[in-house]
């Protein structure tokens, strides 16, 4: 099984149900870059806005892809267990801007991975996405439209991928990504190369081909995305970098690539023939200062600096064609965990620290009066002192879910922190009324959700029927 920590060195372990909440130092020390970019999303929700999102990786892509108005996908999973709450809505919360703005999405039940790490078999598995989070998922907003969901058992492209691109990774690798050890089963082993595979078969041809990806996760996932990353690259035929070089100066640099251990391709195309179907791609899209190195296997292309993702996501396209894989490395953008309602960690099997999304609106109110808030003593001393809004689980439900407008959450933190606002009156005006009128209309919505799942699921299954019999 998976260690936490060796010496000084952090790991990740998404399968502990102990997190670092340290998200600076988990940033630096992964190479996390930290998340800026809500400027450049148009109408970005609060999450972004407010440092909930704090971290991406390659995000870039698919900001270009929404600039351009190209397409791009978003994958994500769930595992199945416990009920579905307030922390897990965060997930869907996202997955439904990204839906608005053009995306189609793509869900996942990792039913193998429960069963290989927790052995909660698969029709348990399945029976709890049903029972707790799909329905949960329209019902919080999400449109039928432009969405698949599918269960990792049932989808054998994805097994397939995870078999076909575990030719590149070694025992070694996996040891020191997650920490196993000649005592863990092979099955746990595999459980990420099924999620390489998840994330990466939205990329096949018979899935909408290459295009940016992003994957909204929590950061304990981490691993498998430096994973899903590093095998998307290795199976490239072009690597696409910027580049200073001596007599050219900036460039950007195409490298090409062995083409062996590719399953999709006959392996015929030499490196030359790549390296001028590469010219020809580049001099269509108009870049016309163009020096092929033949020795090298390289191609540099002046004036195209500022395209480096341009020219990298045309190259896996025109990789695609020649019946490569073409992977545009997945994004993926990492959100804080929610903490729970009596100020420790939010747990799906401890109902008093979670508002469960099937919790009617009177219980729901219940557990926001008895949550953990920031106030004093007595009421004198707070109107004295002021509030510490900071360390309250009422104020963090507001920053998460029920006060979406800046100015509402500026003006409650400061009348709170000033003692002019005291907690009873907060939640009265705030919490109360907010989270009851939030859970009455997702328990209305989900009346008919179940019907709903059901379509979805039965279009997706046929969607991956259709593409087995496209397969070459
Ligand atoms: N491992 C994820 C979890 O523990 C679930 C998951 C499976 C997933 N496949 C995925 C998440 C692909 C994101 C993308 O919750």
């Amino acid at each position: 099984m998976a260690r936490r920590s060796i010496g000084r060195r952090m790991r990740i372990d998404p399968w502990s149900s102990q997190q670092s909440t340290d998200y600076a130092r988990l940033r630096d020390e992964f190479g996390i870059s930290p998340f800026d970019l809500a400027g450049r999303m148009p109408d970005a929700p609060a999450l972004f806005r407010r440092g909930v999102i704090f971290g991406h990786r390659g995000f870039e892509h698919v900001l270009r892809a929404i600039e351009q108005r190209e397409p791009w996908a978003v994958l994500t999973g769930l595992m199945p267990s416990g009920p579905m709450h307030f922390g897990h809505k965060l997930v869907i919360d996202q997955v439904k801007y990204y839906q608005k703005l053009g995306a189609d999405i793509t869900l996942t039940v990792a039913d193998i991975e429960s069963y290989e790490t927790r052995g909660i078999p698969l029709t348990r598995g399945r029976q709890i996405a049903l029972d707790e989070y799909l329905d949960n998922y329209l019902a919080l907003g999400l449109a039928d439209e432009r969405l698949q969901v599918y269960f990792q058992s049932e989808r054998w492209q994805v097994k397939d991928l995870a078999w076909k691109l575990g030719r590149k990774v070694t025992m070694s690798t996996m040891e020191s990504i997650y920490g196993f050890t000649g005592e863990t089963n092979v099955g746990h082993v595999m459980a990420p190369l099924v999620q390489v595979g998840d994330i990466l078969h939205v990329q096949l041809p018979e899935f909408g081909g290459p295009r940016p990806t992003v994957v909204p996760v929590g950061v304990d996932q981490d691993p498998h995305i430096r994973l899903t990353r590093d095998l998307a690259q290795a199976f490239r035929w072009y690597n696409v970098t910027l580049h200073d070089e001596a007599k050219l100066g900036r460039v950007v640099a195409v490298f090409v690539k062995g083409l062996e251990g590719n399953e999709r391709t006959t392996a015929t195309e030499a490196p030359e023939k790549l390296l001028r179907a590469a010219e020809r791609v580049l001099k269509k899209l108009g870049y016309l200062d163009i020096t092929v190195n033949e020795a090298y296997g390289a191609l540099y292309v002046r004036g195209g600096a500022d395209d480096v993702l341009r020219i990298d996501a045309e190259l896996a396209r025109a990789e695609s064609r020649m019946g490569g894989y073409g992977f545009i490395a997945p994004a993926a953008t990492y959100h804080r965990f929610m903490a729970g309602l009596t100020g420790g960690k939010m747990s799906s099997s401890k109902p008093e620290t979670h508002i469960s999304l099937r919790d009617d609106p009177k219980a729901a109110q219940k557990k926001l009066s008895g949550a953990l808030t920031g106030g004093r003593t007595t009421a004198e001393e707070q109107r004295k002192l002021g509030a510490e809004c900071g360390k309250c689980m009422v104020y963090e439900t507001y920053v998460y879910h029920l006060v979406p407008e800046d100015d509402v959450l500026q003006h409650v933190w400061d009348e709170g922190t000033s003692g002019k606002l005291l907690c009873g009156d907060c939640k009265k005006s705030y919490a109360l009324p907010r989270v009851a009128a939030l859970m009455t209309q997702v328990a209305d919505t989900r009346k008919d959700a179940r019907a709903r799942v059901e379509a979805v699921l039965a279009r997706s299954r046929e969607a991956a029927d259709r593409a087995a019999g496209v397969r070459p």
